[in-house]
């Protein structure tokens, strides 16, 4: 082989390695038969919690990385929610893999849902948030969960938890802490109000 080949073919299997790194370690159609048992929740449009009363997240279209990271935290009890606690406590690796694979498969919203707060207040203020969450909360980063067209009162639920350290995170605590009622609002009501957004799972 010569000094030039031998550089294309390294060349050419490193590329090989990232392309198989970037690759989606989850298979969506198994994914999808496994989040059968969370569509009760996940799949109805307007559902919410009993009690505190929030919408259940919207989860179609969520970064893949994000939502196997925020599986293993219901799993392991570090994110505190008894009943995602429960759906979550028999997930293999695996299993969360596919799932997210099939959640991160949906194409995302072309239309904005119905907002109460104040948009333009919360879109000045999003400057803090857009190095992490991109400027309309479609960050590119797959651990920085997409804020977009999710539901604006859990997103209002979320910071207060942060804040107070119900849902513990040093990076998101720190954003948070600083965060007055009103703040919160106007950005749970910016990030919710763009219109390239989540979806429940199928329903786009
Ligand atoms: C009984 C209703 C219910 C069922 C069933 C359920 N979930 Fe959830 N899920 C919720 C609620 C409520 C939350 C928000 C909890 C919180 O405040 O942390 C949530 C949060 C999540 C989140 C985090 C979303 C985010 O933006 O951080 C993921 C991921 C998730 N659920 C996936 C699943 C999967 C996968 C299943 C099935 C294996 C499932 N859920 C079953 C109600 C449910
Ligand atoms: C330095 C990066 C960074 C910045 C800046 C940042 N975030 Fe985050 N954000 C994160 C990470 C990482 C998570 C996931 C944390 C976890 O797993 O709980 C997150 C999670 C969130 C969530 C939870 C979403 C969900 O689906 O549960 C909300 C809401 C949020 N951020 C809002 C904001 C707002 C509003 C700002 C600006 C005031 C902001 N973030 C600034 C990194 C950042």
């Amino acid at each position: 082989m010569t000094r030039f080949a031998l550089r294309s073919f390294v060349a050419l299997v490193v590329c090989g390695a990232l392309a198989g790194t970037a690759q989606a370690a989850g298979d969506p159609a198994a994914g999808k038969a496994k989040f059968e048992t969370c569509t009760g929740c996940h799949a109805i449009p307007g559902y919410t919690n009993a009690y505190p009363t929030y919408h259940v997240p919207r989860l179609g279209g969520q970064h893949p990385d994000y939502v196997v990271a925020a599986l293993k935290g219901y799993q392991a009890g570090e994110r505190q929610h008894p009943t995602m606690h429960a759906n979550s406590s028999s997930l293999s690796e695996q299993d969360m893999q596919d799932i997210a694979a099939y959640l991160s498969s949906y194409p995302l919203a072309k239309e904005a849902n119905p907002i109460s707060g104040n948009v333009a207040a919360g879109k000045v203020k999003s400057v803090a948030c857009v190095a992490c969450h991109g400027p309309d909360g479609n960050g590119p980063i797959p651990l920085y969960p997409r804020l977009a067209g999710q539901y604006e009162d859990y997103l209002t639920k979320v910071l207060h938890d942060y804040k107070t350290g119900k849902r513990n995170n040093s990076v998101m605590k720190g954003m948070a802490l600083p965060l007055t009622e009103q703040d919160i609002a106007d950005l749970a009501a910016y990030f919710a109000s763009q219109p390239k957004g989540l979806v429940v799972v199928g329903h786009n």
